[in-house]
């Protein structure tokens, strides 16, 4: 399963990761996206190069 990490500090928290794949993605109480631990067919690849910071690195 492909490893997600969330640059916390780039992220604006436009929620589009979360929208594009709310299984492996949520917005804590901050308004900052976080990491689920679901699992998804969605491609991962293409919510990291649609997040507008690139705060989505996929390992
Ligand atoms: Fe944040 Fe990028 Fe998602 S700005 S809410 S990590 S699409």
């Amino acid at each position: 399963m492909a490893n997600i990490v969330i640059d916390e500090n780039a992220c604006v928290g436009c929620a589009l990761c979360v929208n594009m794949c709310p299984d492996r993605f949520e917005m804590d109480e901050g308004g900052i996206a976080k990491v689920k631990n679901g699992t998804c067919d969605c491609d991962l690849a293409e919510v990291a190069t649609q997040c507008p910071v690139d705060a989505i690195t996929i390992q």
